[in-house]
């Protein structure tokens, strides 16, 4: 018989509460049993990176991570990066750069990007493309998603030092 257990956690800000197998891994637990399918699962064996998503802010493979492991953590996944329906900074740089093709890896890559970003404030390409090393793409070749991800960082700088509060003049 499984053993199950209950969790605790917040999912993309949201509080959840459920009863889940100890065997459940996080990717599974988001997709199956809360239906957030935008977190993809490609080799299930740590290797592709399609199923990142966050965990109390770090960037984390959810097919390696089981669900009873996110008691009492905050939860973010890809549904959970836009405002209801404005895309985040880091979506729109990859719409204009082009940066998927087929969509399968792109969850997972945006949420090693938005990790990365959180992290890095002006990155140089090399810096990006290090900490894209753990996402497989089939498609793109990479080069518009470190440039999106640079661009993201970029407009960030520039909004930064354009804000009331950073010395600037607001304008
Ligand atoms: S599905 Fe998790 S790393 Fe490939
Ligand atoms: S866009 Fe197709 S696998 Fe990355």
């Amino acid at each position: 018989m499984a053993t199950t257990r209950q969790i605790d956690c917040t999912v993309n800000g949201e509080p959840v509460t459920a009863t889940v197998e100890t065997r459940l891994t996080l990717a599974d637990f988001l997709r199956d049993q809360l239906t957030l399918t935008g977190t993809h699962l490609g080799c299930e064996h740590g290797v592709c990176g399609a199923c990142t998503v966050h965990v109390d802010g770090a960037a984390v493979r959810g097919c390696l991570m089981l669900a009873v492991q996110v008691d009492g953590s905050a939860v973010r996944t890809v549904e959970g990066l836009s405002d209801g329906d404005a895309l985040s900074p880091l979506q729109q740089a990859f719409r204009e750069n082009h940066a998927l093709q087929c969509g399968f890896c792109t969850p997972g890559v945006l949420m090693s990007m938005q990790s990365f970003l959180d992290e890095h404030t002006n990155p140089t390409a090399n810096d990006v493309t290090e900490a894209l090393s753990g996402n497989l793409c089939r498609c793109t070749g990479y080069a518009a998603v470190v440039a999106a991800t640079l661009q993201t960082a970029r407009d960030g700088v520039e909004h930064h030092d354009q804000s009331p509060t950073s010395g600037g003049n607001g304008s």
